[in-house]
């Protein structure tokens, strides 16, 4: 049994559903348009249930950060509902107001409204317990219009906000079916029942990788790590390979000398199971040169990783029973350093084994190359993922626990 609510549990007809979701995309620098809306695609099937069963459905949604260029109130986000939807999702340019509450009394069964950015709201972002949360104005303005309270926000249940944990604490409260499905395949992947299972862990950032790698280790989630991209020059670097001053200058605003002391430790401890690549791809005059990384130049950039370790990690993909991939491992916008990428994909979509992939740069490099399909399941996490990765609890699932044994009077 679940520890948390679905939609299961709830008669839906003819309730006022207040549904939170994460459609923060990303946006064009210029126009401001939605670029990728796969996000708000992700959502649909909880939104469709919902107005299939008969509900009256408020969404409250967040996107961008107040003060950052991609901070922008929510019509984009409509237009888009409406078209997957096929029928209108009215936004309603109101949070709290008069306009907001009128339009929350009028809707009917079946019908979906959207409100205001709720970061437009100074408190929204702070960071508090759900009992804390439930005590603002959001929470005891709205709470009292509505039945149910949904959260599908998988990409932001790491962060504890206003109105991603304050109403569990005062209304029956349910995950929707993509927080559903994305607790169940990560769930999946860190049971790991198919084995041998690989991590292939990359991307621009060092950030928390040696405390991620050292847990799925240590708990044996993992039996290969291999590590790509600008955290794989990292550990190159901690295992004493001399990557060349631009890289090594990149590094330095990565890595602290603590990390790099960590990474080491981890290397002499766990090295057995950590795959490095063997050879590495550097830019120079425009072109791409593979070399092996006891061979490389000083004065070039490492961009990507090197065709024979394309080829080993291939091997090694191939064989497992699960994989998880999150980062790129070269440089996805520049062509000839996207191989990398490219192939480790190709080979887990080609491997039997359950594939799940995460993080917005490596959803978006699998969507360009047509793999996105491909995979066994594909996150909408990016934050929630790193979270999930270092083992530490999603308030926004405490919450939905915590909300357990709160049910509607009608059920
Ligand atoms: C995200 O995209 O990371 C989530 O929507 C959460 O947004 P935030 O990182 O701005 O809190
Ligand atoms: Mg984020």
């Amino acid at each position: 049994m679940l520890e948390f609510n679905t939609l299961d549990d709830f008669d839906l007809r003819g309730k006022t559903v207040l549904l939170r979701v994460d459609i923060n995309c990303p946006l064009h620098k210029d126009t401001l348009e939605i670029e990728d809306d796969n996000r708000i695609q992700q959502i649909m099937p909880t939104l469709k249930e919902l107005l299939r069963k008969g509900a009256k459905v408020v969404i409250l949604a967040h996107q961008g950060r107040p003060g950052d260029w991609d901070f922008i109130p929510l019509d984009r986000h409509a237009k888009v509902l409406s078209r997957l939807l096929g029928k209108e999702a009215k936004y309603v340019d109101d949070l709290l107001g008069r306009t907001a509450l009128d339009a929350i009394r009028s809707i009917a069964p079946g019908d979906a409204i959207i409100l205001k950015n709720v970061r437009e709201l100074p408190y929204e972002q702070d960071k508090k317990s759900m009992e804390e949360h439930s005590k603002m104005e959001l929470v005891t303005t709205l709470a009292p219009l509505f039945d149910i309270y949904v959260n599908d926000a998988f990409g932001a249940s790491h962060r504890s906000q206003c109105s991603l944990v304050g109403f569990q604490a005062v209304l029956p409260s349910a995950a929707g079916r993509l927080m559903e499905k994305e607790l169940k395949a990560l769930g999946q992947v860190f049971s790991s029942q198919a084995r041998p299972s690989v991590f292939i862990l990359g991307g621009a950032k060092f950030g928390d990788s040696v405390k991620v790698i050292d847990r799925i280790l240590g708990k044996k989630i993992a039996d290969w790590v291999i590590i790509v991209g600008v955290t794989g020059n990292a550990f190159l670097k901690a295992r004493g390979v001399k990557l060349g001053a631009p890289s090594e200058e990149f590094l330095v605003k990565e890595m602290t000398p603590e990390d790099l002391v960590a990474a080491k430790k981890l290397l002499l401890e766990k090295g057995e199971k950590i795959i490095l690549p063997y050879d590495v791809a550097i830019e120079i005059e425009g072109r791409r040169r593979d070399i092996l990384v006891g061979d490389l130049p000083q004065d070039y950039p490492v961009l990507d990783i090197g065709r024979e370790s394309i080829e080993k990690f291939s091997r090694v993909i191939a064989a497992a029973g699960t994989v998880f991939m999150s980062g790129p491992a070269g440089m996805i916008e520049k062509e000839p350093f996207t191989l990398g990428t490219k192939d480790l994909m190709l080979a887990a979509t080609h491997s039997k084994a359950f594939t799940v992939i995460g993080g917005g740069h490596t959803v978006s490099a699998a969507e360009r190359y047509g793999l996105f399909h491909k995979f066994s399941y594909v996150s909408t996490g990016g934050g929630a993922l790193e979270t999930y990765l270092l083992g530490k609890p999603l308030p926004v699932v405490e919450a939905l626990k915590a909300a357990k044994n709160r049910r509607c009077p009608s059920k």
